[in-house]
C-alpha cells in the first residue's frame, strides 16, 4: 500500500510565498511521521502552470509563457530544496507527459457522455481562475479573496455533466473523514445542497493551455487540467505516460492537503471527474486555514509579504517549522506575528528543551563521564517514565490527523516535567555526598532518557533539531514507534554538548 500525500500544485504567477510555505511544511511533517512509521509513501508538489493567470503575468513581464514558468518552477524547486522539503515528485503541468495523461482522462469521461457544449455566464475572478457566486456588490463586483474586480463573462464552452454526481458527492462529503477539520465540511455540504451545476472546462480564448482533442479553438481551463497533475505525477521518469500506468504507482491519494479557497475544486470538481473517468476517489481532503500577519491579510500590493528566502536566512528551518506548526492549529486561520515567533522559538527551544539536554549531558559528563551505567532498571512508577509514556501514547495519532501543534504540545510537556524533575532532585547538590551517587546517576539518566524521547517524537516535525538532539545523546536508532518506548538509551561516553539551537535575535522585520 502507498500513501500518496500531496500539496496543491503552485500557479507560477509568482514565486512562492509563506502560504506555499505553509502548507508544504505540513505535507512533509506528515510524510516523514508515515515514513518513520513504515509506511510507502509517495510525497507529489510542484507547479500549475497554465491559464489565462499565468499567461497575463508573463506577457505583462515581456516573455514567453514557456519561459517564464520556466524560470518560477525552477525557484519553486530551489526553495523546496533550501527548506529540505523530503518530496518524491515535483510535477510540471507543462511537461509533455502530462498533455497526455490529461488527454486519455477527457476521453473517458468524454465517452462516459459527460462532456456537453454550453454556455456559462457571470462573474469570473482571473486571480482565482474561478466563477464567483452571487457577488455581494451588484455593481463592479469585486474577488473576496484577491479584492480585485470580477471580469463579466459570457461563454460557450464545453461544460462537464457535473449535475449528473449529485448524489454520489452528497454521498461522498458525507463520508466521516474525507473532508477535514469537521469544521470545513458544512460550507462544502451547504454548496452541495445548493445543486450542482454543470461547470466548463474548456476556454475560447486562452491560448496558454493544453487543446482540447476533437474541439478545436478549445483549450482545458486550467482546473480541468491541473487536477490532473496529481496522477500525472506518479509516474516513474522512464515510464510510459498511460493514465493506467500512472493510476498503478499509487493512486488513489490518501490526502491532498490544500488551503481552505480551494476545497470546493478538491471536494467536489474533483472526485466528480474521477468517478466520470472510472478511477478510484482520493480517500481525504484537509483544507487548512489561511495566515494573516501581525493581523492584516499578507499580499503584495500590501506590501508585507514574507519572502521564503529571506525568512529561512533571517530564522533557520527548525525555528519557523517550530513556530508555523506549533502555535497554529493547522486547519484554523493564523497570525503571524515575530514577537511571538522569537518568544516561542526561544522559550520552547533554546530554553526548555535545548537547556535540558545541554545540562543534563554536562552533568552526566562530569559526574558519570557520559551516560550514567547505574541503575540500569529504573522504578516502574518513576514519574519521568509516567510522564514520557503519557506523551507519546497519541502521538501517532496527533501526526496521523494533522494535529501538529498537539504533537508539540506533548514534547514541550515532556521537558517540562524533565526539567522539574532536575530542579526537584537537585542533583548538584545531592552529588556533594557520596552516598547519592546512585541515586543522582538515576535521575540523570532518566532525564537523559526523557530528553531521547523528546527527540524521537519531534523527528518528523523537526528532523534537523531532533537529530542533532538524538546524536549528542549517542541515541539508538531504529523503528520510530519502538523507539518512543521508554529505556533505550545506553550507557556510554557523551561528546561535550554544543547548543541545540542559537537563540534567535532579529533586529529587523522578517
Ligand atoms: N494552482 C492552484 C492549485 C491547484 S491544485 C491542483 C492554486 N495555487 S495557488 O498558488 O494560488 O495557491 C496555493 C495554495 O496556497 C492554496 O492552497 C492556498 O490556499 C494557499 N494560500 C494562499 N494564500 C495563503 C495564506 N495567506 N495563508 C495560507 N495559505 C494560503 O490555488
Amino acid at each position: 500500500m502507498t500513501s500518496t500525500l500531496t500539496t496543491p500544485l503552485y500557479y507560477v504567477n509568482d514565486k512562492p510565498h509563506i502560504g506555499s510555505v505553509y502548507t508544504t511544511l505540513a505535507v512533509d511533517t506528515l510524510a516523514r511521521f508515515k515514513r518513520l512509521s513504515g509506511e510507502n509513501v509517495v510525497f507529489i508538489t510542484g507547479c500549475d502552470e497554465h491559464g489565462q493567470k499565468i499567461q497575463r503575468t508573463a506577457e505583462s513581464a515581456g516573455i514567453d509563457p514557456q519561459q517564464h514558468c520556466d524560470q518560477i518552477s525552477s525557484t519553486f524547486a530551489s526553495v523546496w530544496s533550501q527548506w529540505q522539503i523530503s518530496n518524491d515528485r515535483f510535477i510540471r503541468t507543462t511537461d509533455p507527459r502530462h498533455q497526455s495523461i490529461v488527454e486519455q482522462f477527457f476521453a473517458r469521461v468524454e465517452a462516459n457522455g459527460d462532456i456537453i457544449e454550453g454556455r456559462q455566464q457571470g462573474w469570473y475572478c482571473v486571480a482565482c481562475e474561478e466563477y464567483k457566486d452571487d457577488p455581494k456588490e451588484a455593481q463592479s463586483p469585486h474577488c473576496p479573496i484577491h479584492q480585485k474586480p470580477l471580469g463579466w463573462r459570457d461563454e460557450a464552452n464545453l461544460f462537464f455533466r457535473l449535475s449528473r454526481y449529485q448524489n454520489a458527492i452528497e454521498k461522498l462529503i458525507a463520508t466521516e473523514g474525507f473532508i477535514r477539520p469537521a469544521s470545513r465540511r458544512k460550507e462544502v455540504e451547504n454548496f452541495v445542497a445548493n445543486g450542482l451545476r454543470d461547470f466548463s472546462i474548456s476556454r475560447r480564448n486562452v491560448s496558454w493551455g493544453l487543446p482540447v482533442p476533437g474541439h478545436d479553438g478549445h483549450t482545458f481551463y486550467v482546473w480541468f487540467d491541473a487536477l490532473l497533475g496529481y496522477i500525472t505525477a506518479l509516474l516513474e521518469p522512464d515510464q510510459p505516460a498511460t493514465l493506467d500506468q500512472a493510476l498503478s504507482n499509487g493512486w488513489p491519494a490518501q490526502l491532498h492537503v490544500i488551503g481552505k479557497d480551494i476545497l470546493r475544486f478538491h471536494a467536489v470538481y474533483w472526485p466528480a471527474m474521477c468517478l466520470s473517468a472510472g478511477i478510484d476517489l482520493p480517500t481525504g481532503v484537509f483544507g487548512h486555514g489561511f495566515l494573516t500577519r501581525e493581523g492584516q491579510k499578507m499580499g503584495k500590493s500590501m506590501g508585507n509579504s514574507i519572502d521564503p528566502t529571506r525568512l529561512l536566512q533571517l530564522c533557520g528551518r527548525d525555528a519557523v517549522r517550530w513556530y508555523l506548526l506549533r502555535d497554529i492549529q493547522f486547519g484554523d486561520d493564523g497570525d503571524i506575528q515575530q514577537q511571538r515567533l522569537l518568544d516561542l522559538v526561544n522559550n520552547d527551544l533554546a530554553n526548555t528543551i535545548g537547556n535540558l539536554v545541554n545540562r543534563s549531558i554536562s552533568m552526566a559528563r562530569k559526574w558519570f563521564e557520559g551516560v550514567p551505567s547505574l541503575p540500569q532498571e529504573l522504578p516502574s512508577n518513576h514519574p519521568l517514565k509516567q510522564a514520557a509514556q503519557a506523551a507519546v501514547a497519541d502521538v501517532a495519532s496527533y501526526y496521523q490527523e494533522l494535529r501538529f501543534h498537539a504533537v508539540a504540545e506533548q514534547a514541550l510537556q515532556l521537558a517540562i516535567a524533565a526539567n522539574g524533575y532536575l530542579s526537584d532532585q537537585a542533583p548538584w547538590k545531592a552529588i556533594k555526598d557520596p552516598a547519592n551517587r546512585d541515586q543522582v546517576a538515576a535521575d540523570l539518566y532518566a532525564v537523559l532518557e526523557a530528553s531521547r524521547v523528546v527527540g524521537v517524537v519531534l523527528q518528523p516535525l523537526l528532523p534537523e533539531f531532533s537529530e542533532r538532539l538524538l546524536q549528542q545523546l549517542n541515541a539508538p536508532s531504529g523503528d520510530w514507534n519502538e523507539l518512543l518506548n521508554w529505556g533505550q538509551l545506553t550507557p556510554g561516553p557523551l561528546d561535550a554538548p554544543s547548543p541545540l539551537l542559537q537563540r534567535l535575535e532579529l533586529e529587523e522585520p522578517i
